[in-house]
């Protein structure tokens, strides 16, 4: 669906985006994470047709993303980082009038403002909207074109854990309904949790690229604590991978003296610090 190559642009004379190479398959939920100012709103910029004076190739649904036409819009659904809403309409009226933009058979409005929590909102102007609010109604204009391919720029970010909890929700519909989706966020665990694969991207440039579940075996050690009797409780810790090499460990196990182990994966924020050694704020 999406095939991007020798990518590389520059805002001024820095480079913003160097060298960056993708693919994102039909189907997919593929996340860019990164700290603030990395590049990726200008990534998702380059593929929904906003920036065209890139280098290299940035091909979506087929077309070089600079050299598409407006039916291009047809095909995509963009989520902006910030919210692009007329402020004197409601939330109703914004919807009737972009989806008035689009050939396409569209989506019921009622049905998108119900599954957002905001049917009851609809006939308020979006100028008494809250952030959160805004964030929602943008969301979903998103989606009221019934596009293939979903680019959401931190569609969670700003939101309530309930509203959160919603937004992903219907994230993992639209991947069941087929839907591509390129999703942008800071937030690792939910980049954990929808992301099929995630690129890691610091300073315009893809510093790791794999399944989360990969990038937390590749570099990750899973780790065991465990506690004993010795007069008084007493931890102590090791690799998994290395029980046999743990001495004492050995000895409690024969003697029965464990009280307790837990093992502890690393999270992908573990990773991202580890692999591109910048936290992710
Ligand atoms: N219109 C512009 N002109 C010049 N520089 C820009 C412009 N837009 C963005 N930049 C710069 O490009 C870099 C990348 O910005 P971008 O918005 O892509 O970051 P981001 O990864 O989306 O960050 P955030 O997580 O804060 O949204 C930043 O250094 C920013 O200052
Ligand atoms: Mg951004």
């Amino acid at each position: 669906m999406i095939k991007v190559r020798d990518l590389t642009f520059s805002y001024t004379k820095n480079k913003f985006l160097e060298d960056i190479n993708f693919e994102v398959d039909q189907g997919e939920i593929f996340g860019f994470l990164g700290p603030s100012g990395a590049g990726k709103s200008t990534l998702q910029k380059i593929l929904t047709g906003l920036i065209t004076t890139y280098s290299g190739s940035a091909i979506v649904n087929g077309i070089e993303s600079k050299k598409h036409s407006n039916t291009y819009y047809e095909t995509i659904g963009v989520d902006f980082e910030f919210p692009s809403l007329f402020e004197k309409l409601t939330a109703r009226q914004n919807l009737k009038f972009f989806g008035s933009l689009y050939s396409r058979k569209l989506r019921a409005s009622e049905e998108l403002l119900t599954k957002v929590g905001l049917q009851q909102d609809g006939d308020k102007k979006v100028s008494e909207f809250s952030k959160g609010m805004k964030s929602r109604l943008n969301f979903i204009k998103a989606l009221l074109h019934d596009p293939e391919i979903l680019f959401l720029d931190e569609p969670t970010s700003g939101l309530d854990p309930s509203n959160s909890r919603d937004m992903k929700n219907i994230i993992l519909e639209e991947k069941k309904r087929g839907k591509t989706i390129i999703l942008t966020t800071h937030n690792m665990n939910d980049a954990a949790e929808l992301c099929d694969r995630v690129a890691f991207i610091v300073d315009g440039k893809i510093k790791a690229l794999d399944t989360p579940h990969n990038l937390i075996m590749s570099k990750g050690a899973t780790k065991i604590t465990y506690s004993y009797d010795a007069g008084r409780e007493m931890t102590g810790e090791c690799l998994l991978s290395h029980t046999a090499d743990d001495k004492l460990l050995q000895e409690l196990l024969r003697s029965n003296q464990v009280l307790s182990i837990h093992s502890s994966e690393p999270t992908l924020n573990d990773i991202f610090i580890e692999v591109t050694g910048r936290m992710l704020v």
